[in-house]
């Protein structure tokens, strides 16, 4: 998607998110109501959503897509480098990632954003993987950051 489109796109989805996310803390809905408007409105996202970390396990959490695995073998895969290595990830090519689970075998590029608690730690990740290949930029992890921390916002 065109740079300019892309930025268009995600400023409107953020803030229809800021007004939808007031209306309870509870981090399952709030994760769940970006899930669905992420993946209603912007086109190359084929599977969005969250891996919470639950004794230790990234472990599924709401998501939009096809069927996902619902645990991550621990420090294997996108999802737990973004942990380990504690930043947002953006992988233009998952076949060339070493460990890359593919619990989809259409997806061909995938982002992850680490969600952090007021104390900075790590308590889940959001995940999108697209079936383009190099789907995700600069303008996707930049706003994709910007909407996780909405999700801790009073
Ligand atoms: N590809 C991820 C696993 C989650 S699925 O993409 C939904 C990974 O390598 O951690």
């Amino acid at each position: 998607m065109e740079k300019e489109k892309k930025t268009g796109r995600y400023i409107r989805v953020y803030e229809q998110l800021e007004g939808l996310l007031t209306k309870t803390p509870d981090i399952i809905a709030r994760m769940a109501t970006v899930c669905a408007l992420l993946h209603a409105k912007i086109d190359y996202f084929f599977w969005c959503g969250f891996y919470r970390i639950i004794d230790g396990q990234l472990t599924v959490g709401p998501y939009q897509g096809p069927l996902a695995c619902q645990i991550l073998t621990k420090d294997k895969g996108v999802c737990w480098a973004a942990v380990n290595q504690n930043k947002t990830l953006i992988v233009p090519d998952v076949h060339k990632f070493p460990g890359h689970i593919a619990c989809d075998s259409r997806s061909n590029s995938e982002i992850v954003l680490p969600l952090r608690n007021r104390d900075g730690q790590i308590i889940a990740v959001f995940d999108v993987d697209s079936t383009e290949f190099n789907a995700f930029d600069e303008i996707d992890a930049f706003y994709l950051e910007k909407i996780v921390l909405l999700i801790q916002n009073d």
